[in-house]
């Protein structure tokens, strides 16, 4: 049976980042020149939409999922499956309205997420990505000096509390008792050069527990001046979600926000990881696990940050 020829089309949204992606259906039977023409538009525009996905379910999400590499499972928080669907649902409190990238506790945290829209609120609920690669060419050469030299310290354990006035019982038992189950610290460059363009991308976001080698307050200072870079208006681009809609972002390269403004109304999404790979810092020198001593086996496959490449810890 012969596929159809299918014209794919790649529109720019943003300036520096973002692009819609048309004339393809998404699945795990692409040719192996569609998926080639989908990486490209995902390392060129760092995050690419697709609308009108609704065929997708769970399974055929997964099987696309793996034209890209390998699906991970999350390390602590249960999938919407039994297999690699991550949930994120409002109704667990599951509000990512802090910037950062995904999982990146863990050493070889995901190389791409795949975000499938299966309820959307009447409104709000935007996403928004930023560019590390490109906060990280327009610093000024001084700071990107200084970022080159920096690590830093990422993990699962912050103080979800302090960060949500007003959080709920229930939601801040599920972060404790879930998502922080087991406490991971990883240290990573703060500069990580990509894996596959080579750029230079700044590794930051909500994960970042301070910079290594640093006071508490010269940490949090340098932490606002980067991350300030990362979050100019400029260097985003902002969806509206509809439902069916694919994003797909390079993990390695951005960071996202979840705005939460959309009051009490359902959103729903599913996400699939796929494994990446232990960064490298301009130095050459990887990121490191230093707790736990290994990231545990999931009920399911292998964790994200599990890569065999990893590290030996020190
Ligand atoms: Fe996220």
């Amino acid at each position: 049976m012969s596929t159809a020829t299918t014209t794919v089309t790649v529109e720019k949204v943003g300036g520096r980042l973002g692009a819609v992606i048309s004339g393809v259906r998404l699945g795990g039977d692409l040719s192996a020149g569609t998926v080639a023409e989908i990486r490209a538009a995902l390392l060129a525009h760092k995050v690419v939409f697709f609308r009108g996905q609704d065929h997708l379910d769970e399974e055929a999400h997964e099987a696309f999922g793996k034209l890209l590499g390998t699906p991970v499972a999350h390390p602590t928080v249960p999938s919407a499956d039994g297999r690699y669907s991550f949930p994120i649902d409002s109704d667990y409190g599951a509000r990512a309205n802090q910037w950062h990238t995904d999982v990146t506790f863990v050493p070889a945290y995901p190389a791409f997420s795949i975000l499938r829209a299966v309820t959307i609120p009447p409104y709000g609920g935007n996403t928004l990505w930023a560019n590390t690669a490109t906060a990280y060419a327009h610093l000024p050469e001084p700071l990107r000096a200084l970022a080159d030299s920096l690590r830093a310290v990422h993990s699962n354990d912050y103080d979800y509390a302090a960060l949500r006035p007003g959080v709920l019982p229930e939601q801040l038992a599920r972060f404790r008792e879930v998502f922080a189950s087991t406490k991971y610290l990883t240290e990573h460059p703060v500069v990580r050069v990509h894996p596959e363009t080579g750029e230079r991308t700044l590794l930051l976001g909500n994960f970042v527990q301070r910079i290594s080698g640093l006071t508490g307050a010269d940490s949090r200072a340098l932490l606002a001046l980067f991350q300030t870079h990362i979050e100019r208006p400029e260097n985003t681009v902002r969806w509206q979600w509809q439902v069916g809609d694919v994003a797909i972002w390079d993990n390695r390269a951005t960071q996202h926000y979840g705005v939460d403004d959309s009051d009490d109304h359902e959103r729903k999404l599913r996400r699939v990881t796929i494994d990446g790979d232990v960064p490298v810092g301009v130095d050459g020198v990887a990121s490191v696990l230093l707790a736990p001593e290994s990231v545990p086996d999931p009920a399911f496959g292998i964790a994200s940050g599990a890569s065999p490449a990893e590290p030996a810890t020190v």
